[in-house]
């Protein structure tokens, strides 16, 4: 029975010193494991003379049951307690900013060039597409600016071959429409031309939009009427408009049309070279000689044909002084607009 005492003694001693669960383990090993202490006492009940065997018998499972039973207790305990430390450092703060992904945006030149096309749209034109690697034919020819004409020295241009270019403008895509197409027609044609040029108002690619008109009776009147609704919806009602004489091949008679300075709103500044006025657009009654390449009967038919430059428009509207930042691909640039 000395035995059994101090066998509980000494667990008592060595549960008392155990403070995680891997102590308790061990100990659990050494007293109820299968090579334990007590399961050696058990083995060994029969060597106990028979008439203490009794007292030996339940003693001994009492302590077994007691030995059990605290050792599940401080398991219990460790368990709570190791929960709550790993709660503690495991801590959230579910008021903490998540971690964002940047969004992307649209690019300044498509936001303008989206406002653009939404307001002739609403005018009642639609959108005509046409090939940025253009015939010879297509982007000079047809639109009245023959091989070796002073003409084809305004646009500096790539050449893929004699007869192939990448297009100058937007221009040809009236061309190829009316080709297809018989009037009326009122269509606008942006995208992407390409010109041999580089500084802080031209880049060797640039947006244009083209805008033509064709039906019966189409007069100067109408290209004026439809180019200042479009300014005044671009720039603002009280936004000053002029046209100003000048030449293309392929209009007859032609005309730039000039806005008041947005920068000095017209006393004259750096930017409108002090005359008060920003040319912001070619236009001009379509040559009856392109008619003619087409096929239109030009006794007929009448119209007018307009063409813009959107990276000068996006430019002027926010006040962007050199071209190349567009195409900088600088993303603090690009994220204020
Ligand atoms: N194609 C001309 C250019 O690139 C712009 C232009 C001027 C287009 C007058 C037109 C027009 O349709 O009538 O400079």
């Amino acid at each position: 029975m000395d035995d059994l005492f101090s066998l509980k003694k000494a667990f008592l001693e060595e549960i008392g010193s155990v403070d995680d669960l891997a102590g308790l383990q061990l100990v659990r090993t050494k007293y109820s494991g299968k090579k334990g202490l007590i399961r050696a006492r058990l083995r060994d009940l029969s060597s106990i003379p028979p008439d203490k065997r009794p007292l030996y018998g339940s003693t001994l499972n009492d302590i077994k049951n007691f030995i059990e039973e605290t050792i599940r207790n401080r398991e219990l305990i460790f368990k709570t307690r190791e929960k709550e430390q790993r709660l503690e450092t495991e801590k959230l703060d579910i008021t903490l900013p998540g971690n964002f992904t940047p969004f992307g945006r649209r690019h300044p030149v498509n936001q303008i060039l989206s406002e653009i096309k939404d307001i002739f749209v609403s005018m009642g034109f639609s959108i005509e597409d046409g090939p940025e690697v253009e015939n010879d034919y297509y982007n000079f020819e047809a639109l009245n600016i023959p091989k070796d004409h002073p003409a084809r020295d305004m646009q500096d241009t790539f050449y893929i071959s004699d007869d192939i270019v990448l297009r100058t403008h937007t221009s040809p895509v009236q061309v190829r429409v009316m080709e297809k197409r018989d009037p009326p027609l009122k269509i606008i044609s942006p995208g992407k031309v390409y010109r041999c040029d580089s500084d802080v108002s031209h880049t060797a690619m640039f947006h244009q939009v083209e805008g033509l008109m064709v039906d019966t009776g189409i007069s100067f009147s109408d290209l004026k009427g439809v180019l200042e609704l479009f300014i005044h919806s671009l720039f603002g009602a009280d936004t000053p408009v002029r046209f100003r004489p000048s030449y293309f091949p392929f209009t007859e008679p032609s005309a730039e049309i000039d806005i008041g300075c947005i920068f000095c709103s017209g006393s004259g500044c750096g930017v409108c070279k002090t005359t008060g006025w920003i040319e912001i657009l070619g236009a001009g009654l379509v040559n009856p000689k392109v008619f003619e390449m087409v096929g239109y009967n030009t006794s007929e038919y009448s119209g007018f044909a307009f063409g813009m430059g959107v990276e000068r428009i996006t430019m002027l509207r926010y006040s962007i002084d050199d071209i190349r930042l567009l195409y900088e691909n600088d993303a603090r640039f690009l994220n204020q607009f």
